[in-house]
Order: structure tokens, then C-alpha cells, then sequence
């Protein structure tokens, strides 16, 4: 399901932070799992954070933080941002200036969150599409460092040419609709049948 594929791209670290925590049933997972030693759930709303409190309530090591973003100062060593759009995802990226690692699960526009680590000093070491409960998710692990991706790359991963089932399921899916949209879809369509050569 969702939750554990993307702890599952969560290194071992000493804090977790989570942007956005709402219930913050991935912190909840990854404190299980042993994956961090401390967590910090974060989230812009009161009434979210009170969720979050009551599902980490067997857990000393976590502190709570109600915050617009990245909480100034954080030692986090991996921050954890998922479940929100692409655009709200590079908001808050561009006010951070740390160098944890990032483990990002953009809803939508996965392409606005690739372009901003791709044109801000972050190299993604992980990108991948996966299927939960009929959903696609795409999941995005990245640091410091150089990796220049390609404009195919930001669109449809940085992975693309690296076989995935889910990545294939949900590109026919979408080829399926443009090519009841004619000519006007052509270009779009050809992109698409590119990145389906390397899923055979
Ligand atoms: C759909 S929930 C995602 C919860 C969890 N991260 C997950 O993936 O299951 C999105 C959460 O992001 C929070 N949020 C939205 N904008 C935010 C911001 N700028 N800073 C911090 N939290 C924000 C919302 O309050 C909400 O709790």
C-alpha cells in the first residue's frame, strides 16, 4: 500500500521529519519500522497536528512543530513531504536552504518538483511509479549533489528508461484517452510511446 512503498524509499537516519504529517501515519511506519530514531511531524494546521498527536502517542522520541513548511533550523536528516500537490511540494522546497535528504511523493505535477531539485543543486537517486488501490503515485528520493535530468526525464521520471510495471500500466492508460483526442495529441503521444519502447 501507499504508506509502506514510501517508507520503503526512506533510508536508515537519525531524525525524520515530515512536512504535511496530517494524521502522520508515515511517521507512525517508519518509527515501527525502525527506520529513524526520533521523528518530527510537522503541519501547517492545529487541528492536523492533533491527529498526528494521537497516532504517536506511545512515542517519546517524536516532537511536534505547526508550521507552514520546513521548520526553520531543523536537524532533520531526512524530510519527508508527501500527499500534496506539485506546486504547494516546490513552495515549500524553495524555502529551504539544508541539505537533508528528500523523500518526496507529489499527488500531482510531479514534474514541477523534478524541475526545481533538477535546477537547485539536487541530484535524485531514486524516482519511481508505483500502484496503490488503482492509484499512481510517484515517489521521489534526492540530495545534494549533480545529476542533470533531461526534459523526458522531469515529465515522466527520472527513471523512465528503467523497467517498472506501474510506470507502463499508467502511460497506456493515458495514452488510451489521447488518442481519442486526434491530431491535437500527437506530439504528447509520441513522447509517450518513447518512454513505452524502454517498459517492453
Ligand atoms: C493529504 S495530507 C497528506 C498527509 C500525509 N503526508 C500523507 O501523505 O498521508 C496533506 C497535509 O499537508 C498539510 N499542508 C498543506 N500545506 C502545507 C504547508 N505549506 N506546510 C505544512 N503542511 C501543509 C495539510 O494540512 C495536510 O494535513
Amino acid at each position: 500500500m501507499r504508506f509502506q512503498e514510501i517508507i520503503s524509499c526512506v533510508q536508515a537516519c537519525d531524525t525524520l521529519l515530515e512536512v504535511g504529517c496530517d494524521h502522520a501515519k508515515l511517521t507512525e511506519l517508519a518509527l515501527r519500522k525502525g527506520v529513524c530514531k526520533r521523528a518530527i511531524a510537522s503541519d501547517i494546521s492545529t487541528l492536523c497536528l492533533e491527529k498526528a498527536k494521537a497516532t504517536l502517542c506511545g512515542y517519546n522520541c517524536v516532537e511536534y512543530s505547526v508550521c507552514d513548511g520546513i521548520p526553520a533550523n531543523t536537524n532533520a536528516d531526512c524530510i519527508l513531504i508527501c500527499g500534496m500537490g506539485g506546486h504547494t511540494i516546490r513552495d515549500i522546497l524553495s524555502r529551504y536552504d539544508g541539505n537533508a535528504t528528500l523523500v518526496l511523493s507529489p499527488q500531482s505535477h510531479a514534474e514541477l518538483v523534478r524541475g526545481f531539485l533538477n535546477e537547485n543543486g539536487y541530484a535524485i537517486n531514486l524516482d519511481r511509479c508505483f500502484e496503490s488501490a488503482g492509484k499512481f503515485y510517484d515517489v521521489i528520493r534526492a540530495e545534494n549533489g549533480e545529476r542533470k535530468l533531461s526534459a523526458m526525464q522531469i515529465k515522466y521520471g527520472a527513471d523512465y528508461k528503467t523497467h517498472n510495471v506501474a510506470l507502463k500500466k499508467r502511460l497506456l492508460r493515458v495514452l488510451e484517452n489521447l488518442r481519442g483526442g486526434g491530431e491535437a495529441n500527437a506530439e504528447r503521444i509520441a513522447e509517450i510511446e518513447e518512454v513505452l519502447a524502454w517498459q517492453k
